[in-house]
């Protein structure tokens, strides 16, 4: 079987791909498939091991013409870069990596709830560029974490890791929106809108998947109703949110902080959001540790070597 590995991966599943199969690496650790990229992959390989930037679009599959291709297996929970539709009707499977990348995902969502409301990242800054004067009582004044409110947008798998961080760790009432109830495992309560979550919540974790259904559902009104001084957290898809509107209330001090690991146009991250000292910027590193991409990597791999052994993709979501 002929197998493309679009990205860099972590070295152990390389070797374990090249034991099993005719394996071709992309020599790119960062910059995915174009459009016309993809449609070649799609008809010069039987299976592809891809991820995020990747453009799997339905013009992608439409371009391809005669698809060699049987699976898609998607290095990332995330599949929003590949037309599930198209994939579906082209007879070509995808698969994801959930569970191995929960806890991970999570941990960022406390790096940055933390980061925000500690300003950890300006004060980085401020040793770094040789402006620390000294400690001062009333220098750097952050929010308090422990017990404040935590508002969960979307209840799934990281959602409720992050609720049990926010519940065991820092005795937060967590509070959530989500289509149906959920149960954490600990006291959260579900809250009937997105704007009540918004305005009573001290920090909004969003934990929602990417995709149509989604797109902007936290716009220019959803962060109208945050409090002064709440704080906006997005470990999901940078589209999850309207970022110019996102921005513009950071800027008019509408709200408290932004703590961000995805944007809308990755790895392109507007100057307006830059230049901004209440947003804590990282470069989408929700599920970046070694164990967790190792595990990432086998798991997708996993899903190739059951289809050449023609059994059921255990991680099939096409
Ligand atoms: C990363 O963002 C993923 O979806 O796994």
């Amino acid at each position: 079987m002929k197998v493309l590995i679009t990205r860099e991966i972590p070295e152990r599943i390389v070797e374990a791909a090249k034991a099993r199969f005719d394996v071709t690496f992309r020599d790119e650790p960062c910059v995915g498939l174009t459009e016309e990229e993809a449609a070649v992959a799609l008809r010069d390989y039987d299976a592809i091991l891809l991820t995020l930037g990747d453009q799997f679009s339905a013009r992608a599959f439409e371009m391809a013409g005669d698809i060699r291709c049987k699976v898609l297996a998607n290095f990332g929970v995330g599949y929003n870069h590949i037309d599930a539709a198209a994939a579906a009707a082209a007879g070509v499977a995808v698969t994801n990596t959930p569970d191995v990348l929960t806890d991970a995902t999570a941990d960022i969502g406390m790096t940055l709830l933390l980061a925000t409301a500690r300003q950890a990242a300006l004060g980085d800054r401020l040793v770094r560029g040789g402006g620390w004067k000294g400690w001062g009582p009333t220098q750097m004044m952050g929010t308090h974490v422990t017990g404040k409110t935590v508002g969960i947008i979307g209840m799934g798998r990281i959602g409720q890791a992050v609720a049990k961080r926010c519940h065991y760790g820092f005795d937060m009432p967590v509070i959530y929106y989500n289509r149906s109830a959920k149960d954490a495992g600990l006291p959260a309560r579900q809250v009937e809108s997105l704007a009540t979550v918004m305005a009573q919540a001290d920090f909004v974790v969003v934990t929602v998947p990417g995709g149509a259904e989604t797109r902007h559902l936290i716009d220019a009104e959803a962060l109208a109703a945050m409090k002064p001084e709440g704080i906006f957290i997005n470990i999901a898809r940078g589209d999850v949110v309207d970022e110019e509107a996102l921005i513009a209330a950071l800027a008019e001090k509408r709200i408290g902080a932004a703590g961000l690991d995805v944007y809308a146009q990755e790895p392109f991250v507007p100057e307006a959001l830059r230049a901004l000292d209440n947003a804590v910027l990282l470069p989408h590193l929700g599920s970046a540790t070694l164990e967790t991409r190792e595990a990432m990597g086998q798991m997708a791999l996993d899903n190739i070597i059951a289809h050449a052994e023609g059994r059921d993709l255990p991680q099939r979501v096409v």
